[in-house]
């Protein structure tokens, strides 16, 4: 097939976009077949992909998010992996790494959330995973977060050089319920227990009215107003589990 062939047929015929319903497929994993997104209604979900079995940076993040699976399934979202692999490859690969790798203090790890083969690059095609100026043959490091209703929330795209930070995909999973839970958006770099943003008021007037009324909130203009929120009530109220002490 000629490339220019290849890379039109590689181009979802639009991308995916925030807000909307995230695609359909169903799909074989190294868990048996999945109906995505119904079958996780009610959770949240993280569908990313990386590039190859047997990789290295791919093998680091695997290791990452399994070693924190279990933080995003307390805090009700699960994980789904996908490259286009096929099934005997990817089990091939977690097993290796469970048996053989040692890396950053981990080591005897499970991957115990489905990796979806993807062959055809049917379902890396539906979430625009193929990026011919990156790859042909490859998925890039994509991420979607998916909520309880199937609605695609966020949407982080890396090349294939660069590993994800899997810490950041859990502050932003957190700051999405929060801003769920409790209408509120969060600030730059914002942590579970830091201030929250919240919506503005609408005209310079009413900020003002607030700002003398509402004593538990700090206004650095009128467009600009943050209040406490702890740590505590927020999990409380988005029902993380806690760690046991
Ligand atoms: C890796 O995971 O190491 C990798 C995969 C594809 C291209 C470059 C790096």
């Amino acid at each position: 097939m000629e490339k220019e062939q290849l890379d039109t047929q590689l181009q979802p015929k639009s991308l995916p976009r925030i807000g909307e319903k995230a695609p359909e497929f169903k799909a074989i994993t190294t868990q048996g077949e999945i109906n995505f997104p119904s079958q996780y209604s009610g959770k949240w979900v993280i569908l990313f992909s990386h590039p190859a079995d047997f990789t290295p940076v791919c093998t680091s993040e695997f290791m990452t998010f399994a070693n924190m699976e279990k933080r995003f399934n307390d805090a009700n979202c699960q994980l789904v992996g996908l490259s286009v692999d096929g099934l005997y490859s990817h089990i091939a690969w977690l097993r290796t790494i469970k048996e053989k790798i040692q890396y950053k203090g981990m080591k005897d790890i499970e991957i115990k959330f489905p990796l979806i083969e993807d062959i055809t690059m049917e379902v890396s095609g539906k979430y625009g995973m193929i990026q011919p100026g990156e790859s042909n043959t490859k998925a890039v490091r994509a991420v979607f977060f998916i909520d309880p209703k199937g609605i695609i929330r966020a949407m982080i795209y890396y090349p294939l050089s660069t590993g994800r930070n899997f810490e950041e995909l859990y502050r932003a999973l957190i700051a999405m319920q929060t801003a769920d839970a409790f209408s509120v958006a969060t600030p730059a770099d914002w942590q579970p227990g830091d201030e929250v943003i919240v919506p503005t008021a609408g005209s310079c007037g009413v900020a003002k009215e607030r700002m003398e009324k509402k004593k538990d909130m700090k206004c650095y203009d009128w467009f600009f107003c943050t209040k406490k929120l702890s740590k505590e009530e927020i999990e409380k109220k988005i029902k993380i589990k806690k760690k046991k002490r």
